[in-house]
């Protein structure tokens, strides 16, 4: 497309208008930290966010790849489009008036702007006469919402519900020769439809009306719903037009965003007439699906408002309504494994929908029904033990395929681990001994095959591996100065131990403190050349509080002995250099000696683990049940000392370097 220069005055109302999280968070998952807001970087893959939006400043950063800039900025490097086409389909969307330099040209723009303008006017209108045809010429429609759907005036008025008349042509009649819009423009509304042979029918007749709104509250679409029993299909929705599509759509988000902000929580239903109860009820903050299975793009559009991004699926519990859960899962997973929707699912017992529900109960009772949704783990693990008999060979072996299976997925290790035990719990059958048996089997089952590495138990290396994949984000900015310090570096334990090294070099105040704590916690350096650094450095310092002159420059002296230990030396001079940055980062932060500390003792930790894991293994739990009960509260005790660990090391040391 061919774009004419754009008057400097658009520009900058598109620039004041596109907010840049309101622009960021349509394509990446954003959640508060402090004043702004982290996500993961859609310019490069990574697995923990590294991407900011500030608000305030109106920029976006990512600290991963140094992309950054403002919104235009993003939207052209997304999706690769000129500075002329964002800011274009940005004014359309925030209704900003595009002037360009020379008339004729802006004349051609607007055409194409307006086709928009004008079908959003098609579609208000018609909206208007469906509501008007509701009070004036409904054959029992209104009757139909007021007593079947138990609806106030007040919620059909708020949702602009309406009536489709039920001849052929009514719309078209209205629309065309009343009010003279031109044919093209109402069928590209998806209002109607060429006859066989000649002229126009309408698309919706004898149905009750459903507005579908975008978020700005302007109607984009219909569904239509029939009042009489077995008429196929009951709904109808409008097709995919200009301005429609299905699955970036979502129902009853116009009413909802301030709700979803307010509690912090989406709630995502599968009917129309599910979400309109709720909001009926005073529950709004739901939303309806319209029907299809719930896309990835329409749960970031729900939970753009949510700021600690909570969602609740709330489908029906049928057959169907599961499978839908289902899928929807499936198309969430990835976020959802990350982390970063923190999704439960609802199914509403004796198998009702939120409608039918609120027929019976109050709004208090469904609340407590969403409090107390399961997380999407725990409903399909419920899923997948439902209806079956674990004393039964054939269901214990289909319900454990499918809970390793279900296991395999989790990324986050501490998810990781509180399921295995659980599911463990599970399969163990209320028999406590079987459960470290049971533990090993899934540590095993879950770990992807791979033959002859080590004698590791196979889950521990997968744990490692995602534990170095998690702190990719750091490497890939840090791949020049890796390049220097040689393969070395690469591992975390070996840069938690450079770091604490450099500390201790370079922060007389923290030197104490380090080595208390190491001595405390019986740790030693991994890397050889860390060790003969480290015993070095122990030497001199003896020296230094044996003299009087603590002003021996403790680095200089090591360099010295550097001099002689060439093959050393190389691997461990940079450590004496620290950045005045990096410095005050750490000097700010003690707790970035605990987090290095705890990623060495980490490692001891998992050695433990794993000499008692072999150990459970060695030991018959009938023949020596006391025995083997000690060895499991000792790998018990070492797990939740990993945990612990974990937590102290999330600090994320390598930021720093
Ligand atoms: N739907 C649709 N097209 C259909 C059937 C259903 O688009 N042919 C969508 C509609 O958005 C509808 C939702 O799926 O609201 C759920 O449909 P369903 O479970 O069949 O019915 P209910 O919502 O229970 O509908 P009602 O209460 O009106 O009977
Ligand atoms: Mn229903």
């Amino acid at each position: 497309m061919q774009i004419p220069r754009l008057h400097p005055d658009t520009i900058e109302a598109v620039k004041e208008r596109a907010d840049i999280y309101d622009v960021v968070s349509e394509h990446v998952v954003l959640r508060r930290r402090g004043r702004d807001y982290v996500g993961l970087c859609p310019f490069h893959d990574e697995k923990s966010p590294s991407f900011t939006v500030s608000q305030s400043k109106q920029m976006y950063y990512c600290f991963g790849c140094q992309a950054g800039g403002n919104s235009i900025k993003f939207l052209m490097e997304l999706q690769k489009h000129s500075f002329s086409e964002v800011v274009l389909d940005l004014a359309r969307r925030y209704q900003v008036t595009v002037k360009t330099l020379a008339p004729e040209e802006s004349r051609s723009l607007q055409h194409q702007i307006s086709l928009r303008e004008q079908l959003y006017q098609v579609l208000a209108t018609t909206a208007q006469f469906y509501q008007h045809a509701l009070k004036n010429v409904a054959h029992g429609a209104l009757e139909y919402l007021r007593d079947k759907r138990q609806l106030s005036d007040e919620v059909i008025g708020q949702f602009a519900l309406g009536y489709a008349p039920g001849g052929w042509d009514t719309l078209y009649r209205y629309l065309v020769e009343d009010k003279h819009y031109p044919v093209q423009l109402v069928e590209k509304a998806g209002l109607i439809k060429p006859r066989e042979g000649s002229g126009y029918y309408d698309v919706f007749r004898d149905r009750l009306m459903i507005p579908i709104r975008d978020v700005m509250g302007r109607v984009i679409a219909f569904g239509g719903r029939t009042m009489k029993e077995g008429v196929q299909p009951k709904y109808l929705n409008s097709p995919e037009t200009e301005l429609f599509s299905k699955g970036r759509t979502l129902f009853a988000l116009d009413a909802a965003k301030n709700g979803i902000a307010q509690f912090d929580q989406a709630i995502v239903v599968e009917g129309y007439f599910d979400a309109i109860a709720l909001h009926a009820a005073g529950i709004n903050n739901a939303v309806a699906s319209l029907g299809t299975a719930l896309s990835l793009e329409q749960v970031k559009l729900a939970l753009r408002y949510s700021e600690s991004k909570q969602l609740v699926l709330n489908f029906d519990a049928d057959k169907a309504g599961i499978n839908a859960a289902e899928k929807a899962i499936g198309a969430i997973a990835d976020l959802a494994y990350k982390g970063e929707v923190a999704l439960r699912i609802l199914n509403i017992p004796n198998g009702k929908d939120a409608d039918e529900y609120l027929k019976s109960y109050s709004a208090e009772a469904y609340r407590q029904l969403l409090a107390n949704a399961p997380i999407w783990i725990d409903w399909q693990i419920q899923e997948i033990i439902k209806n079956r008999d674990l004393k039964q060979a054939t269901d214990y072996q289909q319900v454990s395929q499918q809970i390793v299976k279900l296991l395999k997925n989790i990324a986050n290790k501490d998810t990781l681990t509180y399921y295995i035990s659980h599911c463990a719990e599970i399969l163990s059958l209320g028999n406590s001994q079987l459960v470290p048996l049971r533990v090993e089997n899934l540590l095993t089952q879950i770990a992807p095959e791979k033959p002859n590495n080590s004698d590791k138990p196979r889950f521990y290396q997968r744990l490692e591996k995602s534990n170095y994949a998690s702190s990719n984000t750091g490497q890939s900015k840090l791949t020049s100065q890796q390049a220097t310090l040689g393969k070395t570096e690469n591992s975390l334990l070996a840069r938690a131990e450079a770091l604490l090294l450099r500390i201790y070099l370079h922060c007389p105040g923290q030197r104490n403190n380090i080595i208390k704590e190491l001595e405390e916690r019986d740790l030693q350096f991994s890397l050889s050349h860390h060790r003969f650094l480290w015993q070095n450095i122990l030497a001199i310092t003896d020296e230094i509080h044996d003299t009087i002159n603590s002003e021996i420059d403790l680095i200089s002296r090591l360099q010295d002995i550097c001099l002689e230990f060439t093959e050393e030396s190389e691997l461990i001079s940079h450590l004496f250099i620290l950045t005045e940055k990096a410095k005050t980062e750490i000097m700010r932060s003690p707790q970035v000696v605990q987090a290095t500390i705890a990623r060495m003792e980490e490692v001891l930790c998992e050695k433990r683990i794993q000499y008692f894991v072999k150990l459970l293994q060695e030991c018959d739990s009938q023949i020596e049940p006391e025995q083997y009960d000690s060895y499991y509260q000792a790998f018990y005790r070492e797990k939740i000392r990993q945990q612990e660990l974990e937590r102290q090391r999330q600090f994320t040391i390598i930021d720093l370097l």
